[in-house]
Formats: C-alpha cells, structure tokens, sequence
C-alpha cells in the first residue's frame, strides 16, 4: 500500500518547516506546483517517472515525497491485485470488486446518463483500492466481428461511441482516478496485434477511428491515454510521430499522459521524441519474452537516461514528459481533495441493474402463429415448466477474456435471476460443453460429450412449456477474448445444431445471446424470440429475467451491426489484406465505409442493423417539421419529430437522426448518425423530440485539404428507428 508523506513532514526535512514548498501546495495552481517540482528534480529523477517499477505501477520522486503512480484494469471493474513482478493474483483478500457491464453493453443503452452513473460508480471501486490509473475505456472501432476485444469497445459508431465515452471519462475523474482511453489507435483486432502494420486512409482514420479519441481528450479531458500495441504507418503507435506529436498533443492539445500498452514499447530513441511518456510492461517477466531484463533496462530507462546525458536526445523532451507526469501525479496520487470511494456496494449493484436493464437488446420477437402474442414477455402467472438450456446460464463471465477479467464480490448467473423470477417452473440442463477459459488455447470438447448433453437437452425439451437456451460466446479464448480473435462467426460449442434439435421438438424457444460480438444466425427465421444480452457483470442474471417476464420494457440498440454472413462486413469483403492483413502490414480498403456506412451505401442488408432493438410496446414517429428549408454556413436548423407510444405499455425509445449528403466531392456514406435521444414514454403519449443541425453535422475530411469541410447544397436527414428503419425522411439546403 502507498503511503502519503505528509506535506509538513517533507517541509520540515527540508529544513524549511516555516513555508511548505511550492509543489506541495495543494492550494497553488497545478501549473505553478509541476514547474517547482520539476526545479528541483535531477535527470535521473525524471527519466524514474517515465518508466514501470512494477507491474502496474510507475515511479514517483521518493527524495520528494511525490507518490508514484498505481494504475488497474479496466475497463469494467478494478482488476484484483496482482503480484508485484509477475502475472500471478496477488490473493487479497479485500479486492472483490462489482463487475460491471462490459462496455458494448453500455453502448447499447445509448443513454450517456448511464455512461455518467457507470463512470462514477467505477471511479468510486477504483478510488477506494486506492488506484490513481483506471486502465480504459476503449473506444476502438468495431470492424469485424472476429475481434477478440469487440467487448471491451463501444461499437461501430464512431459518433456514438463519442457520445458515450464523454460521461464515463468526467464522472470516473471526479474520483482523482485518471481515465486511461485505449488503445490509440488502430487496434481493431487482436491477431498479431504486437506488430501488424495498419495502413488506413487520412479520410477514414479522421472520419471513423479517431473522433472517439478525440472526444476524449477534448470533451472528455481524459488525463491519459493509452497508445495500441500495433502499428500504423510502419511505426508502432506507441511512439508514432503522426498519432502522438502530431494528432494528439498538437492538433488536439492534449495535456495528459501517453502511458504504453504493455510491452507496446519497441525503440528508446522514438519513445524519447515522439511523444510516450510512461513505458508499462516492457520484457520483465510480463506479457512478452521473460528474461533477465529488469526495470532499469527499460527503452526510457537507463538507455534513455544515456541517451540525455550523451546529448543525442534534448533534455527538453525529458522536461516535457515528466512535467506531464507531474500534473497526472498531482490530479491524482497527490490529489488530496478526492473523496474516499466504495466499494462493492449495493449502490454499485444497483447501478449496475440499472445499466443491464437498459442494455439488453431485443433483436426479435414474433407470435407463434397468427392471432397470438408475441413469445415474450413470458408471464411470471403459470405454470407450465420452463427448461433453461446452456453454459451461459451458470458461467461466470467475469473470468478469462484477458486484462479485462475481474475477480467478483458477487455475480447473479442467469439460471438464479430465472429461478428468482419463475420459481421452481424452471428447469436445467447444461445442453453443450464449453470447456474453459485456457488462455491461447482452445479445449477441445469430446464429440461424445457433445452428443450426450445435446441429447439429455433435448428429451427435457419435449415436455416443457418453453425453452430458454442462454448460449452465444464466452470468455475462453479464440471466443471474446483479448490476444486472439474469434476463428469462424458461427456459434461455438455445437449451439448451431443445439438450436435446430430443440426447436425439432419445442417451436417456442427463446434465444439469449451474451457475447460481444455479432454472430450468424442460419437458424433465425425459426427462433421466434432472440435476446441479445452480452456481458452485464454482477446483476444481469437480474436484468435478463426482468427483460423475459417483462417486469423491465428492453430499451437498448444494437451499437454494431450483425451482417448475415462474414463475407458481408466489410472488413472481410475486401479479402485477407484487408482482414486480417498478411502478418506484417494489413490495408483497410473498406476505407470510411465500415458497419451500417457499408451496408447502407452497398445495399447489403444486415441481419440486424446497427441501431436496432426492440420493445414490448411500438412507437410511431410523426412528420418532422425544420425550422427552415435552408440553413447559413455559420448557423443552425432544427427538427422536431413528434413520437408517441402507440402500445399498450411504457417504454423507451431511441430515436436516431442520420444526415446524408447525396452529392458531394468525395464519394460519402448513403447516411451517419449524427444524433440520437432515448425518451420515455407512457401508453399514448406523444413527446416532441427536437435535434440541431449545425454544418458540424455535415462535414466530411478532406485529405488534400487536411481539415473538415461542408460542401453547400441539399442534405437529407432520416429520422430512424434504426439505420435500416427509416420512418421519416426530410431535406435542406445549405447556404
Ligand atoms: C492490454 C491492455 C491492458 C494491459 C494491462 C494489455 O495486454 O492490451 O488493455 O490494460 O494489458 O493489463
């Protein structure tokens, strides 16, 4: 545990007991206390800061009494301790923490209060285990669905994501916890992830990877960032001239820290110049070769120190990282007004219910047959059997996944929130294997083993009134899990042929999905109810049965789409250079068009478009009015579209605005989210939901030009329940 040495104590063996030196004065301004701290600091002492002594701790100055830095994963919980020097738990007994949902499920409530409540109640956990660096969130664009790490990120959307990642960065901030956004940038899938040469257009690398970023810093004012173990433009990103110097500390003025992926360092002399600042988890026995390489040898570590004092590198680059190191230092470690925390509270449970009830998506629900209701909700009232079938029903999800997993104060499965609900109705078997979460291995299941639970699944089937199969991917690897990326889009564990025996013998089935990634679905047309629920952390076995029984209306949309075969996303219709690369460099010649940008613009229909979900009431979007037909350069319009419930139940509606510029200088997607609002309504009642248009809506980067710009003439605008659920379509001009 650190210790904070007392600012009179420091006074006084400094020999000024009198007066408290400049940098310990939490009343001065920051700026004032990092430039008298770094006054007084020797080379050496700065080149300490800018390296790991630890595993997920950084130096500070011991001669100053200035604290180093502790950091932890993240993105969904506060990691548990972990040993000093190696990989190994280090089995507290005090660091069970609350899981929260994984942060696709949060972008799929599109509702950034809720973004606000998980960024608070996170920041709390992590201010209470005394943390000064939450490791996350990420906001790496979803391009294919084989990504290992899809979970961890906020969707296809770069707006949206944006929209997203602001409120979690300010809350969680208020704790003193600096927020540590990953992985700038280009890290869009785990295969080869150490080395992989991305090669992307300026147009897309603006326009869809980086304005998530750039929300972060700049509306999110994130206190650090962390750079992505690949590279791009044939350097590695961690110390990449363009993303870092160029992009991020100078057109963004980013004033925080650029801390590496672990081992993401490669190369003294680009760390020194380019912009890194904090160097994690280099070749001690970490997450790359294990050796005798211990701290000090670290590439901003004594060889940068040599590097200084040779005058090969100016000290000014030194001055400039460490005064940033300083300044993190101080909003966090040093920060002495931070409240205390909590931790694994019931409030935090409850926020993450709360969150859980808003993310789950329904993506279908028909009735068996004509004249009746839909399959769900299915009453609580009853009292025929239902036979709870799968893995996911009792798998605790908290675990494997990578730096992401958690260790759990509590965990509700799904199979307890069903059998909290639906009492003893409620039946289970296991109906398929799904081996455990080995880290870079996948367990082979025996056919035999496979056969024989498919079949015991099958027989309990035929007598129950219905069947609720919780399947879809888990946390092992080569599934939703970091360092591999999934190896086919079908369902693992034989969910496929699981699905078509039960429904051989019982048509009403509900599908439950948790995964954060799409997957195909050849059985769809047959399944009539279909949840997707992803990871939702501690409570949403809670949120999952709610959503079944109808006790909580669904209200989340899906933040990415789900094409309905591989070769129709776009990342994989360009062929293997473009996904996943040759194993040195990889193309991304899908350019800007990514997700719903191809779908819509191709005219490839998604299985289920970004944007979607359903509800068990139904709203109607009325006609939007503009506040004008035309719009000045400098200035705004709004549309108001009028929406009501016109089900018999509340509920929550997204509704979407997408603007398209059907002819422009460059070739554009047919639409883009630009805004959206989750409103909630009662049974016939009707809001009016109003969005402003300003030409920030509208424009599209203009490589040869290097900045944004909006081209005069006719725009369209959809009102939307999803990118593919058009309801209303208007246009203007502008001027
Ligand atoms: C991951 C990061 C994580 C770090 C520390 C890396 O492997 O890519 O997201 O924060 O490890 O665990």
């Amino acid at each position: 545990m650190k210790r904070f040495i007392s600012a009179a104590f420091i006074a006084a063996s400094l020999g000024a007991a009198a007066s408290t030196p400049l940098y310990l004065d939490v009343n001065a301004p920051i700026e004032d206390r990092v430039e008298d701290a770094l006054s007084r600091m020797t080379t050496a002492e700065k080149v300490a800061l800018c390296h790991a002594e630890g595993k997920f701790a950084s130096n500070g100055v011991p001669r100053l009494g200035i604290p180093e830095l502790w950091m932890t994963d993240g993105p969904h919980g506060v990691r548990a301790e972990i040993n000093w020097d190696n990989w190994g738990w280090a089995g507290w007994l005090n660091d069970s923490c609350t899981v929260f949902p994984a942060l696709t499920a949060l972008a799929a409530t599109w509702n950034p209060e809720l973004s606000a409540l998980y960024g608070h109640n996170i920041g709390e956990e992590a201010r209470y285990r005394d943390k000064d660096v939450l490791l996350g969130p990420g906001v790496n664009i979803y391009r294919t669905p084989l990504n290992g790490r899809n979970f961890e990120y906020m969707g296809e959307d770069p707006y949206l994501a944006g929209e997203m990642v602001v409120p979690y960065i300010t809350e969680l901030q208020k704790n003193g916890v600096a927020a540590c956004v990953k992985h700038y940038a280009l890290n869009n899938q785990e295969r080869w992830r150490g080395h992989i040469d991305v090669h992307v257009s300026d147009r897309a690398l603006h326009e869809i990877y980086l304005p998530a970023f750039k929300r972060a810093v700049i509306d999110g004012g994130t206190w650090s960032i962390m750079g992505a173990y690949n590279k791009y433009d044939g350097q590695h990103a961690c110390h990449n001239e363009k993303l870092l110097l160029d992009i991020l500390k100078g057109d963004w003025g980013f004033d925080g820290v650029v801390i590496t992926d672990w081992g993401g360092a490669h190369d003294t002399r680009e760390a020194a110049l380019n912009g890194l600042d904090i160097e994690m988890g280099s070749y001690t026995n970490g997450l790359t070769t294990e050796s005798a390489f211990s701290y000090d040898d670290y590439y901003l570590a004594r060889p940068f120190l040599e590097m200084i004092q040779s005058g090969e590198v100016d000290e000014k680059y030194l001055d400039d990282k460490a005064r940033r190191i300083l300044r993190l230092i101080m909003r966090t470690s040093m920060n002495t007004s931070k409240p205390f925390g909590a931790m694994a509270s019931p409030e935090h449970f409850a926020a993450v219910k709360t969150i859980g009830d808003e993310a789950i998506v329904l993506l279908k629900n028909a009735p068996l047959g004509k004249k009746k209701p839909a399959l769900l909700p299915l009453s609580p009232e009853g009292s025929g059997k239902i036979l709870v079938v799968g893995d996911n029903a009792t798998r605790m999800l908290n675990l494997g996944g990578g730096s992401s997993e958690l260790k759990a104060k509590k965990m509700v499965s799904p199979l307890e929130g069903l059998r909290r609900v639906y009492g003893d109705r409620i039946l289970y078997t296991q109906g398929y294997a799904a081996g455990r979460p080995m880290y870079g291995q996948a367990e082979d299941i025996a056919s035999e083993v496979t056969d024989s639970l498919r079949r015991v699944a099958v027989e309990m089937a035929r007598d129950a009134e219905t069947v609720i199969l919780v399947g879809g991917l888990n946390k092992n690897s080569y599934q939703d899990c970091e360092g591999l990326d999934r190896l086919d889009y079908a369902l693992p564990f034989g969910q496929p042929e699981l699905i078509e025996a039960l429904l051989a013998v019982n048509p009403r089935l509900v599908v439950v999905l948790l995964s954060g990634n799409a997957v195909e679905m050849p059985w769809i047309s047959r399944v009539p109810a279909v949840l997707q629920a992803w990871y939702l952390g501690t409570m949403g076995g809670e949120s999952i049965a709610d959503v079944i029984s109808g006790e909580v209306n669904p209200s989340g949309k899906l933040p990415f789409s789900f094409p309905v075969r591989l070769a129709d996303n776009a990342a994989h219709a360009m062929g293997t250079i473009s996904y996943p690369g040759d194993s040195i460099r990889q193309d991304y010649l899908e350019d800007i068009f990514v997700g719903y940008r191809w779908h819509d613009t191709k005219e490839i229909p998604a299985l289920f478009p970004f944007g979607h979900g359903l509800s068990y009431t139904t709203f109607d979007y009325g006609k939007p009015t503009l506040s004008a037909s035309s719009m000045p350069y400098d200035g705004s319009i709004t549309v108001t579209v009028p929406v009501t419930n016109t089900g018999a139940r509340e509920g929550k509606e997204i509704v979407q605005l997408y603007i398209g510029d059907p002819v422009s200088s460059l070739p554009r997607p047919l639409k883009e989210l630009k805004h959206f609002s989750k409103i909630s309504l009662a049974p016939g009642e009707t809001r009016d939901v109003t969005f402003t248009i300003t030409a920030d809506d509208l424009r599209f980067y203009d490589p040869d030009r290097k900045e944004w710009i909006a081209e005069p003439g006719k725009f369209d605008v959809y009102v939307a329940a999803s990118s593919a659920d058009v309801r209303r379509k208007a246009s203007f001009t502008l001027e």
